[in-house]
This record gives structure tokens, C-alpha cells and sequence, in this order.
């Protein structure tokens, strides 16, 4: 079968098998685990903030610094189809007890004006703006990358108001990557990052949430508040580091992979691009194919490929280190076939 469901659907490399295997271990939760703490200063240093700490996920990275930012009662500025609004079980209300002011972005960038008047003012009727969050690349747009440009616009708003910045880098690196930067070209307008290890960095578990000490001294509270403090983790902080040394570069040939199938697709009678890949996302609109994306999908799948449903109409397909440049092919011919 040929997964393109998601970068998540990696299997760990040899080389982070025999990184878990060898690891070093202790108790994180008294901080006495060297790859833990190994993997969390690299992280800091490859991300240009003070301290990072290991989670473990995406979401409870993001939560970690929503509650770490924000106070019950609070709003945080987020993008109208960001992970942290869309996909992460209303979280923010349920655990920070803060409400999303939302911003439609285009390609997952909004617009620093709007970002702007979305803060509030200091009213009694109002709640306070606590937080901003940018999501990159953009999940629902594509994998797209936000530029810097307009993140240093945003950034500047929020200096402003003196409100912190929190980037999604779920993708970050593969922004990075695609774009020819720097990563801390990118996080130098945040004061917080998440990054996600277990996408197309390849490990089986985990991310990074990296910002000020003081954020990341309360974010470990929270942690383990929430059930997140974690004993001989360094065997997932071993395959990590791995991640961060030795799976950043090798992103572009996903890249190159999500273009040879965005340039196919287009190709296809049938099929549409939502718009040309930036990174490792590419979202097909069916619609023209008459099939739901149900039927749609299981066609697919008798044909060996896997994609996931992507809203009425769409489907994504996500490339990866496990899809080779072979299986792109194949699922090129199977996406022909079926249409
Ligand atoms: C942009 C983005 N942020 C956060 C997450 C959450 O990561 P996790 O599944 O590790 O919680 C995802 C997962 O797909 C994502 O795409």
C-alpha cells in the first residue's frame, strides 16, 4: 500500500532504531535524563530561544502554550482553518478557558491589519487579547508557507500591544527547507515554537515546544498537570535528535515529490490542484469526478494508494520519507486509472 494519508505514517528510520536502542536514560521528571535534556538544548539552539521542551505532540505543544500565555477568560487571535482552532478539540476553551477571536487568513496568512484591529482595546466589556497564533507552513491551505514578511509584519503588531506571538510549526522545517532558510528566520518573530519530531522529521513520537525560560519553566508544570511528565523518555528524545541532525535536509525530495504529483494531478481530466504545492501537502478537488469523496477514496485504495478525505469535495495526499519517488509514480498512474 502506498500511504499518502499522512507525514505522520513514518516508520523510524534504522538509524533512530539503533539511536532508541543505545539511548542513555533517567528520570525525566527530575530532569535526569541526558538525551531528554541533550534533545531539548539542541532544540533551543536550532530554534534561537531560550529553552525547549519535549512533548508529546503537536497539540499538547500548543496547548502548553496557550495555558502558559493566557489566563481564563482571555482571547487569542488565531487563523480560521489553524490546527490549533480546527483540529484540536476546542481545547483552548476546555483547558485555557480562553476564547478564539478568529481571522480568515489567505494561504494560512492573515493579514497584519486584521490581525491589528482584532486586538483589544482596554474596555470593561471586552476580554484581553493574550495571544497570537500563525500556524507554518498552513495544514489546510496545503502545507504553504507564511512568509516572513508577513510574519514580521504580525510580529510587529504584537510588539505593539505587547502581546507574544506563538508559532504551529507543526511543518516549520519543511518551510524552511522550501523557502532556502534559515529556520530562526522564521522563529526569530515568535516568542514560542512548536515543532512536531513525528511528521516529516520521521521519529515515532513527540515534538518541541521552545520559547523564554519563564514560558517553558510554567509549560512544564503544565505538563505534568496534564499528565505529560514522562520517565525514560530519552529513547524518544534519542530517535529526536536524530530527527533534528539528520532528516531536515532530506525534506526538499518530499517537496519534489508533492510537485511531480501537483504537475500530474494537473495534467488529469477530472482533477484539480487547490493550489501548487509550497512543501509536502497537495489537495485535489474531486468534484469534477462526480465520485464522493468516500467512493472517491476507496477506488483509491483498491488501486494500492491511501489518501484521507480534505472537506467536501477534497482529498489530500501528503508525501513522505516512507513514499518513494517509485510510489509517486505508481499513484500517479492509479489516480488515472481511477478517474
Ligand atoms: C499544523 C499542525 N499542528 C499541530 C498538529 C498536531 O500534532 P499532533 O498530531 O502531534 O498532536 C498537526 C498534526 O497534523 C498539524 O498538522
Amino acid at each position: 500500500m502506498i500511504d499518502l494519508r499522512s507525514d505522520t505514517l513514518t516508520q523510524p528510520t534504522k538509524r533512530m532504531r539503533q539511536a532508541i536502542f543505545e539511548a542513555t536514560v533517567g528520570d525525566d521528571v527530575y530532569g535526569e535524563d541526558p538525551t531528554i535534556n541533550q534533545l531539548e538544548e539542541l532544540a533551543a539552539e536550532m530554534l534561537g530561544k531560550e529553552d525547549a521542551l519535549f512533548v508529546t505532540s503537536g497539540t499538547q505543544g500548543n496547548q502548553l502554550a496557550v495555558l502558559g500565555y493566557c489566563s481564563p477568560g482571555d482571547e487569542i487571535i488565531v487563523e480560521s482553518e489553524s490546527h490549533i482552532f480546527f483540529y484540536e478539540g476546542g481545547a483552548i476553551s476546555a483547558l485555557a478557558g480562553v476564547q478564539p477571536r478568529v481571522i480568515k487568513g489567505i494561504k494560512g496568512a492573515m493579514d497584519p491589519k486584521e490581525v491589528k484591529s482584532a486586538v483589544r482595546s482596554e474596555d470593561i466589556h471586552f476580554p484581553d487579547t493574550s495571544l497570537i497564533c500563525l500556524e507554518n507552513t498552513h495544514n489546510r491551505s496545503g502545507g504553504s508557507i507564511v512568509s516572513t514578511e508577513n510574519m514580521k509584519e504580525i510580529f510587529e503588531v504584537a510588539k505593539q500591544a505587547s502581546i507574544p506571538v506563538h508559532i504551529d510549526g507543526a511543518r516549520l522545517f519543511n518551510a524552511a527547507v522550501a523557502s532556502n532558510k534559515k529556520v530562526t528566520d522564521y522563529t526569530q518573530y515568535c516568542d514560542s515554537v512548536q515543532v512536531c519530531l513525528s511528521k516529516g522529521l520521521g521519529s515515532p513520537v513527540g515534538s518541541l515546544l521552545a520559547g523564554n525560560k519563564e514560558l517553558i519553566q510554567k509549560a512544564r508544570k503544565w505538563r505534568k498537570r496534564l499528565g505529560g511528565g514522562l520517565r525514560q523518555a530519552g529513547f524518544l528524545a534519542a530517535s529526536g535528535i536524530i530527527s533534528l541532525t539528520e532528516m531536515v535536509d532530506r525534506l526538499a525530495e518530499d517537496h519534489e515529490k508533492a510537485l511531480r504529483l501537483a504537475d500530474a494531478i494537473e495534467e488529469i481530466n477530472g482533477l484539480s490542484l487547490k493550489n501548487r504545492p509550497d512543501t509536502n501537502i497537495v489537495i485535489v478537488n474531486i468534484e469534477k469526478t462526480h465520485k464522493s469523496n468516500e467512493e472517491f477514496l476507496n477506488d483509491l485504495k483498491r488501486e494500492g494508494v491511501l489518501a484521507v478525505s480534505f472537506g467536501e469535495g477534497q482529498i489530500r495526499l501528503t508525501t513522505h520519507y516512507d513514499v518513494s519517488f517509485e510510489d509517486i509514480e505508481q499513484a500517479i498512474s492509479a489516480l488515472k486509472k481511477i478517474v
